[in-house]
């Protein structure tokens, strides 16, 4: 069975002693939780203070990046390399959000170059994908996001295809208080994990996490941890808070503990 995931993206928000601040409160309220990754996804800023919190108290989450530049090194102002955020502990990277789709002309092109340099440097890329509203009402939601890993992946090494983590975000719901129905979040990422099964293999695609994202809360997180196809969430908004965050964890590991003998 696939362990659920949950991660928060933090976004550009929380300073560097904000954010060490914000996941010492979440490692209390989150200390007893099995059977749920947690992993946090701080601004660059804030990575060296939160990697030290979670070190010392070796709380069950993790350290990930929001973004990251392909190459190892080399003339790119303002980038960061797989290498300094490994040094850092990081252990994944969001990959092509939509706010960097959207405001930072990041094509399907490098969203491909980066998930192969994050999986070359031993790390779980975070894939995202997602429609618009207007390629949502046009019915065109399975094309886009097809579209989307076809490139994403393409020439990802099958020996490397069980650390892919994608998530599944339509545009309309990120940040906006609206989801997507639970059931159509199911089908898009059935059809997400039939694309890596046909490019990766049936055995990366059994194994590794789909999550969905947009506007996931404590309230509605229940009706989509439930589907099938939903191994847990990217949370924006929502994980900015500690008692919010853990509450998202907390009842995603309530729902999806394995059964009892
Ligand atoms: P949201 O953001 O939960 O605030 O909608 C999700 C995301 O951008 O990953």
């Amino acid at each position: 069975m696939r362990v659920p995931l949950i991660a928060g993206n933090w976004k550009m928000y929380k300073t560097s002693g904000e954010a060490a601040r914000l996941v010492q409160d979440l490692a209390e309220l989150v200390a007893d939780l099995k059977d749920v990754k947690i992993v946090v996804c701080p601004p660059f800023t804030a990575l060296k203070s939160v990697s030290v919190v979670i070190e010392l108290d070796k709380p069950n989450f993790e350290l990930g990046a929001q973004d990251v530049h392909w190459e190892e090194e080399g003339a790119y102002t303002g980038e960061i390399s797989p290498t300094m955020l490994t040094e850092l502990g990081v252990k994944y990277v969001i990959v092509g959000h939509s706010e960097r789709r959207q405001y930072f002309g990041e094509t399907d092109q490098n969203v491909n170059r980066k998930v192969k340099a994050v999986l070359g440097h031993g790390l779980a890329p975070i894939m995202c994908v997602g429609e618009t509203l207007e390629q949502h009402e046009k019915g065109k939601s399975r094309d886009v996001v097809q579209g989307q890993v076809l490139a994403g992946l393409e020439g990802v090494a099958p020996e490397d295809a069980q650390r892919l983590i994608v998530a599944y975000e339509p545009i309309w719901a990120i940040g906006t208080g609206k989801t997507a129905l639970p059931e159509d979040a199911n089908d898009v990422i059935r059809l997400i994990r039939a694309l890596v099964s046909a490019g990766l293999g049936q055995r990366a695609a059994q194994e590794i996490p789909i999550l969905y994202g947009g506007s996931i809360k404590p309230d509605n997180i229940r009706e989509f941890v439930r589907e099938p196809e939903i191994d847990g969430a990217l949370v924006g908004g929502a994980s900015l808070e500690a008692e919010s965050f853990a509450s998202i964890c907390r009842i995603t590991a309530e729902v999806r503990a394995p059964a009892k003998p």
